[in-house]
């Protein structure tokens, strides 16, 4: 069969109908372990390595096919979801690190992520190097002997700053490191392996399960990393998974493993769930991309905005970066905005838009607002905000689905009140 184009395989892959029922949906196979039938049977799965067989937090069914399905969105080899997306994160990095390792970091990156690298990985030994993503001698600078891997995001939140990534992973070449990203905010619509990443991870409560009605996380491996020469970890030979030592599974065994032993498997009505929303990725990233750039086009021109950061407006500065990786879709929904008053309108502006829904997610099909300085990033000290780009006078949006024209009106009217 030729290979199908995106919005084909978000309803297929993986999944093409069960032999009992016959039922068209993806089954949810909502159970902790599987029966074997007999002594055999049991002793054939353990040692053919039949791990979605066997006990749901190693595997299952359900999970299997979201596995599939996200594999084959990116085109790559193979995927491991997760509790949720920092479920995925964590154990990505405690599948590839050890005491002693060091780490080179983007430093504009999702709160969650840098606390675990900042607070969580050095307190079992492992560096951490920050370094402006978009400048090339400050990564090869931070490189030494014992670096194991290169972290960044696919657009910077909540700076929303681009890469060029195709550079960037020349450098993780040069050294053999894996190069990770971390493509939550632009799934489906920029394929990361196309330009020398190796390694995805997904928090798939995002713009994946697309709702915002459960949580949820994934690694999806692009399977050509040579890991001889850094990783003696994925050397390792454990039953009931894989035994291909440093065959191009070996990183997704070692995933197996550390969910094995650190238990943030996905459950399988989760799997369901987001499965659900997979079927209608390429749709709804078409239409968010179109209304986050007409919101962008309304907001720079309202008296009341100083102004708006979406990597889609062509005087942004980096929209050559745009042109380069999203030119299909757009740069996915997120947008922030600043508004005149300051950190008090900024709340008066929360507190009259109607439509849009003040909570702490991005990527549902329903729009999304929220004022950074007062809540996500209301601990830090105002200094510190500046450094992550969170000026008092910002706004986050996360454009959904709704007709723009709503949209716009909502935040016109909540504009003109303050
Ligand atoms: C870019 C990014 N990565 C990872 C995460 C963590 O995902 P989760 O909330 O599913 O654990 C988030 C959550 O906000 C995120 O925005």
């Amino acid at each position: 069969m030729t290979e199908k184009r995106l919005e084909t395989k978000m309803l297929h892959s993986g999944y093409a109908g069960e032999p009992q029922f016959g039922a068209r949906a993806v089954p949810i196979y909502e159970t902790a372990s599987f029966l074997f039938g007999t002594a055999e049977e049991a002793a054939r799965r353990f040692s053919e390595h039949d791990i979605n067989k066997i006990y749901t937090r190693i595997g299952n069914p359900t999970v299997a096919v979201l596995e599939q399905r996200l594999a084959d969105m990116d085109e790559g080899l193979a995927a491991v979801c997760y509790a949720s997306g920092m479920g995925a994160i964590s154990t990505l990095l405690l599948a590839l690190l050890k005491e002693g390792d060091h780490i080179v970091v983007s430093n504009t990156l999702y709160g969650g992520t840098v606390s675990f690298f900042s607070d969580f990985l050095p307190r079992f030994g492992i560096k951490i190097s920050y370094v402006d993503i978009n400048k090339t001698d400050e990564i090869t600078a931070a490189v030494n002997k014992n670096t194991k891997l290169l972290y960044a995001e696919s657009i910077g939140n909540p700076k929303l700053n681009l890469t060029d990534l195709e550079e960037v992973s020349k450098i993780t070449k040069e050294h053999n490191i894996p190069f990770v990203l971390d493509n939550t905010v632009t799934p489906g619509i920029f394929k990361p392996f196309k330009y020398g990443v190796d390694i995805i991870v997904y928090s798939l409560t995002k713009y994946i399960s697309g709702h915002g009605i459960t949580i949820g996380g994934a690694v999806v491996d692009s399977g050509t990393m040579d890991w001889r020469r850094k990783f003696s970890r994925l050397s390792v030979d454990t039953p009931p998974f894989h035994s291909a030592k440093y065959g191009n599974m070996s990183l997704i065994d070692q995933l197996k493993i550390t969910l094995y032993q650190t238990g943030a498997c996905m459950s399988p009505l989760t799997a369901f769930l987001i499965l659900q929303g997979l079927e209608t990725l390429p749709l709804r990233m078409e239409k968010i991309g179109e209304n986050a750039l007409k919101i962008a086009e309304f907001l720079k021109n309202h008296s009341k905005v100083n102004w708006v950061n979406y990597p889609g407006l062509k005087e942004h500065p980096q929209y050559s970066l745009t042109e380069k990786y999203f030119s299909e879709y757009g740069p996915s929904g997120l947008l922030t905005f600043g508004v005149k008053g300051g950190l008090e309108a900024g709340k008066n502006l929360i507190n009259n838009v109607k439509l849009c829904s003040l909570l702490a997610n991005i990527g549902d099909a329903k729009t999304l607002i929220i004022h950074p300085a007062s809540t996500t990033h209301f601990l830090i000290s105002e200094e510190e905000r500046q450094e992550t780009g969170v000026t008092d006078d910002m706004i986050r949006l996360s454009a959904g689905i709704e007709a723009a024209d709503d949209i716009i009106e909502d935040l016109n009217s909540a504009l003109n009140s303050i």
